[in-house]
């Protein structure tokens, strides 16, 4: 659900954190379609171009009282319609999907080389579309130690990750909420 204020979430800054540093990335320019009031994407990245899409007013109207970093933008229009003006490094998506929703179409503007995060606390349905769609290659998932205190962005068992999505039919799945990372290849 969609607080009514702006939210920094410690757990999306980690793994911001570790795409960071794992895929080297250096002012990305950074599509959150679906945002809702979630501003954790500052912290890490305030010199980026970032593009938050929200249909919600409401939402639009507290990203603009936040007073987020200069090149920060704020789209009232459907994630479906809007496309950022320019080439995207990184598309964000969480809570972005359901098993009724079309995950992929929410990827615009992406450029060959890009990379998707997708993360949703309830499903892995929209892991598995991109999972299956050939435009975009599995290359990690985040994982999180609770009793270290860590998150590790793990490219290493990108085959056993893959098969686990593939065979993750479960409505209350245990491999949701997880942070898959794709690239486009195509
Ligand atoms: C569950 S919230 C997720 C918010 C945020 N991504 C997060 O994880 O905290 C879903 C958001 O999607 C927005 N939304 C729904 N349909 C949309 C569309 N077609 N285009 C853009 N945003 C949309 C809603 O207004 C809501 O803010």
């Amino acid at each position: 659900m969609t607080e009514n204020k702006t939210v920094t979430v410690p757990l999306f800054i980690r793994e911001y954190r570790a795409l960071q540093e794992v895929l080297r990335l250096k002012n990305p320019v950074i599509s959150y379609p679906a945002c809702g009031t979630d501003i954790s994407l500052a912290k890490v990245f305030p010199e980026s171009e970032t593009y938050y899409i929200d249909t919600d007013a409401n939402c639009i109207e507290l990203l603009r009282q936040a007073h987020l970093p200069a090149k920060s933008y704020l789209i009232r229009q459907s994630a479906y319609e809007y496309a950022p003006p320019d080439p995207v490094d990184l598309v964000v998506l969480r809570a972005a999907s359901t098993d009724a929703a079309d995950v992929v179409g929410l990827v615009r503007g992406l450029k060959q080389g890009g990379y998707v995060i997708e993360s949703h606390w309830g499903s892995s349905s929209g892991a598995r579309k991109l999972l299956a769609d050939p435009q975009f290659k599995l290359i990690g998932r985040m994982e999180y130690d609770d009793i270290k205190d860590t998150c590790v962005f793990d490219t290493q068992n990108v085959a056993a990750i893959t098969q686990q999505l593939i065979g993750d039919t479960d409505v209350i799945s245990k491999y949701a909420g997880k942070g898959y990372v794709f690239q486009k290849i195509t």
